[in-house]
């Protein structure tokens, strides 16, 4: 099957009460362990590549990695751009054959986010691609923009934004936050501002970034095998589950991948201190991701048997 955009992903998640997982992807093991688990628990997924992800590992590479997967499993992918910063890097991925591409000029101000998001979607809808963009900041460091506190998204704003630009989702922020080194406390969803929201643009597709829940026992597997990493907490699973039968139809997992796979390389290591054949690390990483992508699809999507 060809890649896909999100836009069928999204409606049949609307409808049916549940959200497609976006997770990041920087080498083969990464792609292999998401396509496994997506395969076993029957789900639809997206594939997203940052500015990073491209800087380091090529994106040919990438390209040609996501092609295998379309080969070698029956599965619906969508090959998204995460966090696009400007209008050329938006356009490189779509004339690269990206089906979806993120414009986050969420740090401008409102008009020119507006400006900016309008031209990538009118560039990507003549080549048939679909555009997510960002209204409000996350807290935690985005790619481009590091916010300390992030600020909530304001549902009065949404409307204007959406009609103005064309856009065919919305990233808002209601207290989600980027990276594994989350608030201290106790982390909460704004349910209010994504009600809010969803009544002023029924239908529409809503995306939540810094969605990784940071599981406390891959922290302690890290810290156990020699890491010292803090434990700050993310948002819970069963809180992002409630979001996914709402509006949300996107939710971003990136950390979680990273602590699954490291606390693996980790325990590999103490226990093989004579290790070095990189596939004997590189394939209990890969099973860990499979792992915990699994338990995302069941636990935070609820997009398994959905394909
Ligand atoms: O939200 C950002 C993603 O986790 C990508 O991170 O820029 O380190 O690839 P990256
Ligand atoms: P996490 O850092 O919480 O995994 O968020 C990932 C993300 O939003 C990618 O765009
Ligand atoms: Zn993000």
């Amino acid at each position: 099957m060809p890649l896909v955009t999100s836009k069928e992903m999204f409606k049949k998640a609307y409808e049916g009460g549940y959200a497609i997982g976006a997770f990041n992807v920087n080498n083969m093991e990464i792609i292999q362990g998401i396509i496994e688990a997506a395969t076993e628990t029957k789900s639809p997924v997206i594939l997203q590549v940052s500015k990073g992800a491209r800087n380091y590992a090529n994106v040919t590479y990438l390209k040609k990695l996501v092609e295998a997967a379309l080969i070698e499993s029956d599965l619906p992918i969508c090959l998204h751009l995460d966090h696009g910063d400007s209008f050329e890097l938006c356009k490189q991925c779509i004339d690269d054959g990206f089906t979806s591409v993120m414009i986050d000029a969420s740090s401008l101000p409102f008009e020119e986010n507006i400006a900016l998001s309008k031209k990538v979607a009118d560039y990507a809808h003549e080549h048939g691609v679909v555009v997510e963009a960002e209204l409000g900041t996350l807290a935690g460091v985005e790619e481009h923009v590091s916010n300390e506190f992030g600020s909530y998204t304001n549902p009065a704003q949404v409307e204007e934004f959406v009609n103005r630009t064309g856009v065919d989702s919305l990233a808002i922020s209601i207290g989600t936050s980027h990276g594994a080194f989350k608030f201290k406390g106790e982390p909460q969803l704004r349910f209010d501002i994504l009600e809010e929201v969803s009544k002023r643009l029924p239908g529409f597709p809503i995306v939540l970034h810094g969605a990784s829940s940071v599981p406390q026992e891959f922290v302690e597997q890290i810290n156990k095998y020699g890491g010292n990493m803090p434990g700050a907490k993310g948002v819970p699973e069963e809180m992002l589950r409630e979001a996914a039968k709402r509006a949300v139809c996107k939710i971003n997992i990136d950390s979680d991948i990273r602590l699954a796979c490291t606390a693996e390389i980790r325990k590999y290591f103490t226990e093989h201190p004579e290790g070095f054949d990189p596939r004997n690390y590189l394939a209990p990483a890969r099973k860990a991701i499979k792992e915990m992508v699994k338990r995302k699809i069941i636990n935070v999507l609820g997009s398994n048997d959905k394909i």
